[in-house]
């Protein structure tokens, strides 16, 4: 039950583009995925082709799940929380990750994240990221030394036109051409740090914006425009994607309303309330908590909470609810 209300809250998470936007979507090359904030967890919506070859999962494997799934022991934290950081602040991130394929092999990319913004009330629809291997020498024992034996310089231009294709080429033919060159995934030094090249911090970029005019293009088609800059202020009535994100850790049932609104409607519903009241979050958002009440419920009750709410005062009682 809990796992049909995630794939149906997945399913529904691309509403607002064309029926023919995944299509557009599976056309791109690149190692992308995308991420719906208002979903509990802010889980994988969307994963190209490119991103599950380059990871070694099937679509089913990755979507629903957490990005955090392809981290290791050796992926450094403090890079984790400037990633966190950037979700939270609802901006873009560039940096070097390590993160592990499902053979649970490390190697080094360079994560290129942004958010995207519904245009007519400034809200985080989407998050996109945005993963470009990082090709490196091995360090010196690794196996793919002897590969250039005359000297670093040929090393070093080797390097450079493997660098060069990499950025022209599948990405399974990148990880075949790697790991036959000894530039393999694993010679990675786990213990980085690894930075990007320009050229490889200039592709990030160029595959981010390529994305966002596939995303731009559809929202105008369709009538719901989205934007890879906030454009307006996000409207009342919906608590922006960072701290549905905060929320959606919190174990616990419960609700957020707000009181600024008219009739005070549901703006936030955990996971462990929609389990307890059978609801889906669609079904309550927006509305009073009253829809909870019914034949049997004491109108004491109903008046105490109410006289609570007037006063601004903390209340507890026990009441009679329907699911
Ligand atoms: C669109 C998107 C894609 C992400 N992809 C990855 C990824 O490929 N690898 C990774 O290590 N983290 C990825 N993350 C980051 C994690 O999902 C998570 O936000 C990060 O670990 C920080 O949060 P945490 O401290 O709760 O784990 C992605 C995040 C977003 C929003």
């Amino acid at each position: 039950m809990e796992s049909q209300r995630g794939t149906t809250m997945i399913e529904q998470s691309f509403d607002c583009y064309s029926a023919g936007f995944q299509d557009s979507l599976d056309e791109l090359p690149d190692c992308f995925t995308i991420t719906d904030p208002y979903i509990s967890g802010n889980p994988i919506v969307y994963a190209s082709s490119g991103f599950l070859e380059m990871f070694g999962y099937s679509k089913y494997e990755v979507i629903g799940r957490n990005g955090r799934i392809f981290q290791g022991p050796k992926t450094n934290r403090r890079s984790v929380l400037e990633v966190r950081e950037a979700i939270r602040e609802e901006r873009d991130i560039q940096i070097s990750l390590l993160n592990y394929r499902k053979d649970g092999t490390p190697f080094w990319m360079l994560f290129h994240m942004c958010p995207v913004f519904d245009e007519k009330d400034g809200r985080v629809i989407h998050f996109l990221g945005v993963q470009v291997p990082i090709l490196r020498r091995p360090k010196p024992s690794g196996a793919g030394l002897n590969l250039c034996q005359d000297g670093a310089g040929c090393r070093e231009s080797v390097l450079r036109c493997y660098r060069r294709e990499v950025h022209s080429m599948s990405v399974e033919r990148a990880l075949s051409l790697a790991s036959g060159s000894g530039l393999d995934f694993t010679g990675v030094d786990v213990d980085g740090p690894c930075d990007a090249s320009d050229l490889e911090k200039r592709k990030s970029t160029a595959v981010i914006d390529n994305i966002l005019t596939v995303l731009v293009h559809d929202g105008e088609s369709t009538g719901r425009p989205v934007h890879g800059k906030r454009r307006s202020q996000p409207g009342t009535g919906q608590l922006g994607a960072s701290l549905n994100i905060s929320l959606g850790r919190i174990k616990q049932s419960f609700v957020l309303t707000d009181a600024n609104l008219p009739d005070m409607p549901i703006v936030f519903a955990s996971d462990n309330f929609l389990k307890l009241t059978g609801f889906s979050r669609n079904e309550l958002l927006g509305y009073n908590c009253r829809s909870f009440s019914g034949m049997d419920t004491d109108s004491s009750s109903q008046f105490r909470i109410k006289e609570c709410i007037q006063n601004e005062q903390p209340c507890t009682l026990r009441m009679l609810n329907y699911r």
